[in-house]
């Protein structure tokens, strides 16, 4: 039987959204595309060179049900948190945050000259570890491993693997795969992530073929959703082509989202609302060791 090739069945362009207090950014899916990417919620893409579109920040807000993936490609966004967790996320690091049964937290751009630029995606947890235990991973860019080839080619693994080298970010249920892929003019890069796994990529800069048979290439700030296949295959136009790859295995479960909060029922979304009036909407507030 001959090998499948995932096409890339949507392209997303991205949307002009103000979130936080006051921070603009490109949207490139959330709310109204679920549940195209399950188990991913959203991914948004910060970047300017003006400090007034980012310096508002994020200021104290909940988390609860979902983990989020704050990646910064340039700059630095201090952080804190009621686990205990505070610090920058400076260029080339990864937060890697399971909010679980909830936490609230601050993200702050500070201002730096030149482009602040970096993403920060939502992964859904499965119904049975929406009220788990809070986890935190602050990881440094280089605590990732960078597959150089030959051709040129830079592979940074985040999470899941490339060509056997694993990325450090262990134990996310949905199974990840994460990678930052810099392919030279013309360059190729295959993956096969198991067949039934959401996968997409977003192009970061340059422009490419994120599959053979794709009539436009594709170019920044769009993201490439894949239908069902064996193996994914972008190939890189002449300028070369960064991009995210990014898969994880679906869920199939219900989801019900307000704001920060994703869960699985209206029920679950009102006892949170209820909690946070409350005061009792943080169950963990320390954070334990791995
Ligand atoms: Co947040």
């Amino acid at each position: 039987m001959s090998e499948e090739v995932r096409r890339v069945e949507r392209v997303l362009p991205p949307v002009d959204t103000v979130e936080g207090a006051g921070v603009r950014l490109k949207r490139l899916f959330g709310h109204g595309q679920v549940p195209m990417l399950d188990p991913f919620l959203l991914l948004d893409h910060f970047g300017s060179s003006n400090p007034l579109d980012y310096e508002a920040g994020f200021p104290w807000h909940p988390h609860r049900g979902i983990e989020t993936v704050t990646y910064m490609l340039n700059g630095r966004v201090e952080h804190g948190d009621t686990l205990g967790n505070s610090g920058v996320i400076g260029s080339g690091d990864v937060q890697w945050m399971s909010a679980g049964s909830g936490l609230l937290h601050q993200e702050m751009p500070k201002r730096i000259e030149g482009t602040m630029d970096g993403f920060q995606l939502w992964v859904n947890l499965p119904a049975s570890r929406k009220m788990s235990e809070p986890e935190y991973r602050g990881l440094e860019a280089k605590d990732f491993p960078v597959v150089a080839r030959p051709d040129g080619a830079r592979i940074k693994v985040v999470a899941g693997s490339f060509d056997g080298v694993r990325g450090p970010v262990e134990g996310i249920p949905v199974d990840p795969t994460y990678l930052d892929v810099a392919l030279p003019a013309h360059g190729e890069f295959t993956h096969a992530p198991p067949k039934d796994h959401t996968a997409f990529g977003f192009v970061i800069e340059g422009e490419g073929q994120m599959d053979p048979q794709q009539p436009h290439p594709m170019g920044p700030n769009h993201v490439g959703v894949y239908g069902v296949g064996d193996s994914v295959r972008v190939r890189a136009g002449e300028r070369g082509m960064r991009f995210l790859f990014v898969t994880g295995r679906p869920l199939h479960e219900p989801v019900a989202w307000y704001g920060p909060i994703v869960m699985n029922t209206q029920e679950q979304l009102m006892e949170a609302v209820t909690e946070l009036r409350r005061g009792d909407f943080i169950k963990h507030k320390k954070v334990t060791e791995d």
